[in-house]
């Protein structure tokens, strides 16, 4: 079998089971609850993995569409989405496609802000996420942005040591982990960069390694609003670090995540 189709299998599989975070999913569901008065919404999310957080929205009743570029992320989520009849996923990449239109809220979350697949210049990735958003609200609509907004990223990602963040045996049999080297990251440009790989063993006993050179940018807080404010998006409440707190501008040192709500002007 293919060795790409090999790893891309098992890291949907693994992100699966190590991913299973339902705080923010949780946190999410109040907010619409609170902002949106509990009526049903019609929402997208954009970069949707396995379904992680549209699953759940589409089971509290709102009308869920999603798109992720990784095919082998999107099956989990069909598997899941089986005889739900409120909820459709599809395969795109979010850099060129369309993303429909009218929607009462757009969901860009679980952190797809600053890991986002592409060549392209990434803060200006990041800014055309923001853009394609308010683009696919209706007027009055919302956009939920969810985020790792650090007081200082220098301390958190510049760091060279070597660290295993996923490990285990996908239902093909393929055993593995993933190991990282570290990253650094440049204060001025704001970006960061790192080398990782993939050791795997397949079920046919055969190992091979798949290595990842990365980087991206990680926005300061007034780039991400400057992108919201150029998209007509007007944030009316932000949250800091999944609590009723707003968001101190500038941020305060014990700001590790941003939660914003902002309207479509
Ligand atoms: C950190 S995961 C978050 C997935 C999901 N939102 C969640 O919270 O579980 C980031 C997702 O973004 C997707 N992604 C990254 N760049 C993308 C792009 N250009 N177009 C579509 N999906 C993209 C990846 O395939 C991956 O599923």
């Amino acid at each position: 079998m293919n060795r790409d189709f090999i790893a891309g299998h098992w890291y949907a599989d693994i992100y699966e089971q190590f991913e299973n975070e339902t705080r923010d999913v949780a946190f999410l569901l109040n907010v619409l609850r609170s902002c949106a008065n509990g009526s049903a919404q019609r929402i997208l999310e954009a970069a949707c993995g396995g379904g992680r957080i549209s699953i759940p929205l589409a089971k509290a009743g709102h009308t869920v569409t999603g798109f992720d570029m990784d095919l082998h992320m999107l099956l989990r989520c069909y598997r899941q989405m089986k005889g739900m009849s409120n909820i459709r996923c599809y395969l795109a990449d979010a850099l060129t496609a369309q993303w429909g239109s009218e929607f009462d809220v757009v969901v860009l979350a679980g952190n797809v802000l600053i890991n986002i697949e592409t060549d392209m210049d990434y803060a200006e990735a990041q800014r055309i996420f923001i853009r394609k958003a308010a683009m696919a609200l209706r007027s009055g609509g919302h956009l939920y942005l969810d985020f790792d907004l650090l007081y200082d990223p220098v301390r958190f990602f510049s760091r060279l040591r070597q660290s295993s963040y996923f490990s285990g045996t996908d239902d093909m049999g393929t055993s593995g982990r993933t190991i990282s080297y570290g990253s650094v990251y440049d204060p001025v440009t704001h970006m960061c960069a790192g080398t990782s790989h993939l050791e795997l063993t397949a079920n046919n006993g055969e190992s091979f390694v798949i290595s990842k050179l990365w980087h991206k940018h990680i926005p300061a807080q007034n780039q991400v609003y400057g992108w919201l404010r150029e998209a007509g998006l007007t944030i009316e409440r932000s949250y800091k670090n999944y609590s009723d707190e707003p968001l101190h501008e500038p941020i305060d040192e014990s700001t590790h995540r941003a939660t914003i709500w902002a309207r479509k002007d």
